[in-house]
């Protein structure tokens, strides 16, 4: 096997990963694994905006209390703190880095709202871009640093750990098939989500939870894998891939409508259409459930024509293209997995219980999004986060790893004859039916079971981004099955409907 060295390693290219990049390649040679292209993470997917605390009037104790609110009880406040406060400079640093944020007429930042803030704090880009402009601007600006590397088709099977300490990452170069251990003084895990693991979902298709499986299976602490956030409102066609319809659309006054043209989420709850995501999620589930499936819809058309185009260009554009105007037509929308706020423990540096492993963005679980993620508070955590992990980094003394037992990882193993992807399709809808937006102990065994039943047969993996992957999705689905389980009473997103508590 070939053995090669790097100061830091980071999987993943989304907004932690990046910013995590940024900030290490000022004291040593950083490489940054994408498994895709260098932008098919689920930052560019990213359209509502970055929720910070700079507009007039507006304060980082009001955001945090929006913050703890929609987390349902369950944040960690001082992980919040350090969201709220911290996120203003990483901003600006942004801006500095060139990002185009929308402006008003006045030539002032445009703030906009979305469910559960109760200021309009939300930055926005390109209209409904953002996380396609923040992924340009940490790219432009990783590409100034000499002593970043981005290694993109680089899929990373497992971490090396030797003796309780990870020393990098044992990766299979997909351009050639080639394996190689990437040994490094620090790794860090960016690797998003887990939208994938569900039959509908607002991510692409490489939210497979790998970052999950690989931290698992090395031996560091996961938690708060039940708190699954489903966003309300994605675009529901028949054969059609989901596709998200930003909550800013109802910031900007858009309206939910059942099939009967009522507005079912007035007098449900006090925000109404932008009442938390879980509460809103729920009710067009239910709404669903009365009408045979069907979807809800959106209602912009009183938005003027003028607007929407402008405001939500690459909505208006996939609505477009799927033959619905939105200016003349209401869009059938429900729910889509969206957003994990569970995941690899860190401590507010990044640091994981395995010494050498960080983690920042989505994969991380520092406790800041509770049991249901405010809006747009996503991005400013891979900012704050991957900075604050690179910093922790920088300051803790480490030595290059010696690896004693590379001989662990040949040879590789066979690729057994498995329609991988058929199985993968099983297990996204077993996780949507059971282990969804309505959950019950019922449900969420028999889908454990069935999930256990689709399992690979590998000690180890083979070389092969598929078969890893298809590992990887159901050891993760089957991880929430029992998370879900165990935690009997609702909280936020989390649903049981068979316990008798529900705050919606
Ligand atoms: C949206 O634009 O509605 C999604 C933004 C987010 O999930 O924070």
């Amino acid at each position: 096997m070939e053995i090669s060295f790097t100061d830091f390693v980071v999987v993943g290219g989304g907004v932690a990963g990046l910013r995590a990049a940024i900030e290490l390649a000022d004291a040593g040679q950083v490489t940054v694994l994408t498994k895709d292209a260098l932008r098919d993470g689920a930052t560019e997917y990213a359209q509502g905006g970055v929720a910070v605390a700079l507009a007039d009037g507006d304060t980082p104790a009001a955001h945090r209390d929006d913050t703890l609110e929609a987390g349902a009880g369950c944040c960690n406040a001082g992980a919040v703190d350090v969201l709220v406060n911290e996120g203003p400079e990483r901003v600006r640093e942004l801006i500095d880095w060139g990002i185009h944020f929308d402006l008003d007429l006045g030539g002032n930042l445009d703030f906009t709202r979305e469910g559960a803030h109760h200021h309009n704090r939300v930055l926005h880009a390109c209209g409904d871009a953002t996380g396609r402009e923040v992924e340009r601007t940490l790219v432009a600006k990783v590409r100034t640093l000499e002593r970043a590397r981005r290694l993109p088709h680089h899929y990373s099977l497992g971490l090396v750990v030797e003796e309780g300490r990870c020393l990098g990452v044992w990766l299979v170069d997909q351009t050639n098939g080639r394996e190689r251990l990437l040994l490094a003084r620090a790794v860090v895990l960016a690797t998003g989500g887990v939208g994938w693991l569900y039959r509908h979902t607002s991510n692409p298709a490489v939210a497979t939870g790998d970052g999950l499986a690989m931290a698992h299976r090395a031996g560091a602490t996961l938690r708060d894998l039940e708190f699954v956030q489903f966003h309300p409102t994605a675009l529901h066609l028949d054969g059609v891939p989901a596709f998200l319809i930003s909550e800013a659309v109802r910031g900007e006054g858009a309206r939910l409508l059942n099939q009967e043209g009522e507005r079912f989420m007035v007098g449900r709850h006090p925000d109404g259409d932008l009442a938390p995501r879980d509460v809103v999620a729920r009710a067009i589930y239910d709404e669903m459930a009365r009408h045979d499936g069907r979807p809800v819809f959106l209602d912009c058309r009183h938005l003027g024509a003028e607007l929407l185009p402008k405001r939500f260009p690459t909505i208006f554009e996939a609505c477009r293209s799927y033959g619905i105007d939105m200016r003349t037509q209401p869009i059938p929308v429900a729910p889509a997995a969206h957003f994990m706020m569970g995941g690899v423990v860190t401590d507010l540096d990044g640091a994981t219980d395995l010494p050498g492993l960080y983690a920042c963005g989505e994969v991380a679980c520092t406790g800041v999004h509770g049991a249901n993620r405010l809006a747009s508070n996503s991005l400013l955590e891979g900012l704050v986060f991957g900075q604050r992990a690179a910093r922790a980094i920088l300051a803790t003394e480490v030595t290059f790893p010696t690896l004693r037992h590379a001989g662990f990882y040949e040879p590789p193993a066979p690729i057994l004859e498995i329609d991988y992807v058929a199985r993968q399709e099983q297990a996204r809808e077993i996780m949507w039916e059971y282990a969804g937006i309505h959950r019950t102990a019922e449900g969420l065994t028999a889908a454990d079971a069935a999930l256990r039943a689709l399992e690979l047969p590998y000690q180890r993996y083979p070389a092969d981004r598929l078969v890893a992957e298809t590992g990887n999705a159901i050891m993760v689905s089957r991880l929430i099955c029992q998370a879900a389980l165990a935690r009997t009473a609702s909280l936020g997103s989390h649903y049981r409907a068979d316990a008798v508590a529900d705050q919606s």
